[in-house]
């Protein structure tokens, strides 16, 4: 096989990871295809792109992994060796973390639901910063507070209300996440800065807003925290002053899956005058977080699959591939466009080519990036999905009795090891129910 060792470049001028048409071929021969394979050292390029991006902001800057992307254990402990935060929503995410060998002292914890129960669980488990999106959320962090009898660095979630140009919004109109600032009731971010404020256990740390996922134009940020500086003058000329101590601007961090989208280090030139304008305004240097999922993870994996048969209809050439939406799960969802690339590649096909999946149903048709290169394909030969490192494994389905594939990773030493086994057909067939076949 010829050992082309390509170098892709994504828009963002970053080097993709780069793997050798033999080390791929040699790959699928012992464990099989599809499998998903993962490039420590990406994981970690990509903290670091973070980090330069905030590099000039006058106070400290922390990354936070939102483990809601991949909750592969060995990706997790990878971030645990950079010694980066944890952005968690969910007690199980916290036990995942904890078992790769993560401390709960690194957790920024944001429930969705906000139960008693919860914060119960986390608290026990050793969590103590906790963002609150709701009145009865701070009500139940109380309590939960007085009974496990620790301190709580209480955060307020708040909805800035901004529009946002991102594949995901969760800004404007979308009433689930976060508190708006003043509004007419105790669910206000407002009202419930002052209940923390005076209530003993809680201590106040500071505010937090998620715009997005994949957010395009950056200009979001800066008007969120223009809107956020606003806010926090007024509280204070009304509550007196209160420390800043964290602001935490969320996640959103866009992955060049074809077009051109903002680097870290373009938002961060974006956003970071102006947060040293708030921490001249406010007159403290307070710690800048950003969470992260997807920027973290999907440039760092691709999927691996095999062309398994080609049909000619009409003038289109149909590519089957035998990985489906069942292990890409946006590609179906949102019809987001993976680059993807025959390995080995060819001259670009003259007809129109078409990349479907090996399941019975017409949602399985690949949308393709521009970066795509599908000429030369044959059966046998590869088909290569990039960048799904993000919202990919983790959404990982049985549907048609597909197991799930292997996850593999080349470590930051060049050696190629397991992160997840390959489920096998036995395994698949007694979690989903055979195993009760025979109490029947
Ligand atoms: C609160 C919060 N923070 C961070 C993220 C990560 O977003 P992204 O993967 O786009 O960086 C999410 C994603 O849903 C989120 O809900």
């Amino acid at each position: 096989m010829v050992d082309t060792r390509t170098q892709p470049v994504s828009r963002t001028g970053v080097a993709a990871p780069r793997f050798s048409d033999r080390e791929l071929f040699s790959l699928a021969e012992k464990y099989g295809t599809p499998y998903f394979l993962v490039d420590e050292a990406t994981l970690r390029r990509k903290v670091s792109e973070i980090e330069q991006g905030f590099s000039h902001f006058k106070g400290a800057f922390r990354v936070a992994y939102s483990v809601k992307a991949n909750f592969n254990p060995s990706v997790i402990k990878t971030f645990v060796s950079e010694g980066i935060l944890f952005d968690l929503t969910a007690p199980s995410e916290l036990a995942f973390v904890v078992k790769s060998g993560g401390s709960p002292e690194n957790v920024m914890y944001t429930s969705i639901t906000e139960t008693e129960a919860e914060y119960e669980q986390v608290l026990k488990m050793g969590v103590r910063r906790i963002v609150v999106a709701s009145y009865n959320g701070l009500v139940n962090l109380t309590e939960a507070a007085m009974k496990t009898n620790v301190s709580v660095k209480t955060m307020v979630r708040v909805n800035p209300e901004v529009h946002v140009h991102a594949e995901l919004r969760g800004s404007m109109g979308h009433g689930k996440f976060g508190l708006q600032f003043n509004g007419g009731s105790q669910d206000s971010a407002f009202y419930v800065l002052k209940k923390i404020l005076s209530t003993p256990g809680l201590e106040f740390e500071g505010f937090h807003f998620h715009l997005g996922s994949q957010i395009e134009d950056p200009s979001c940020y800066a008007e969120a925290i223009e809107k956020l500086e606003a806010f926090i003058l007024g509280a204070r000329r009304q509550l007196g002053d209160f420390p800043l101590k964290v602001l935490d601007i969320g996640g959103g961090l866009p992955v060049s899956y074809g077009k051109k989208v903002p680097s870290p280090k373009d938002l961060g030139a974006k956003v970071t005058e102006q947060l040293n304008s708030l921490v001249e305004s406010l007159g403290e240097k307070f710690t800048l977080v950003a969470e992260s999922g997807r920027f973290l993870t999907a440039e760092s994996t691709v999927l691996v699959s095999r062309v398994v048969n080609i049909k000619n209809f009409g003038e289109s050439r149909y590519i089957y591939v035998d990985a489906g939406y069942n292990v890409l799960l946006d590609s179906a969802l949102l019809r987001h466009e993976y680059p993807v690339e025959v390995v080995p590649g060819g001259k670009p096909s003259p007809q129109k080519v078409v990349l479907v999946g090996r399941l019975c149903d017409p949602l399985d048709v690949f949308p393709t990036s521009s970066r795509s290169k599908l000429g030369g394909a044959e059966t046998g030969k590869l088909v290569m999905f990039r960048d799904v490192g993000a919202y990919t494994i983790v959404m990982n389905m049985p549907f048609h009795s597909q197991p799930r594939p292997p996850v593999l990773m080349r470590s930051g030493q060049g050696a190629f090891t397991v992160a997840r086994k390959a489920q096998d057909i036995d395994s698949l067939f007694a979690d989903e129910g055979g195993d009760c076949l025979a109490a029947q």
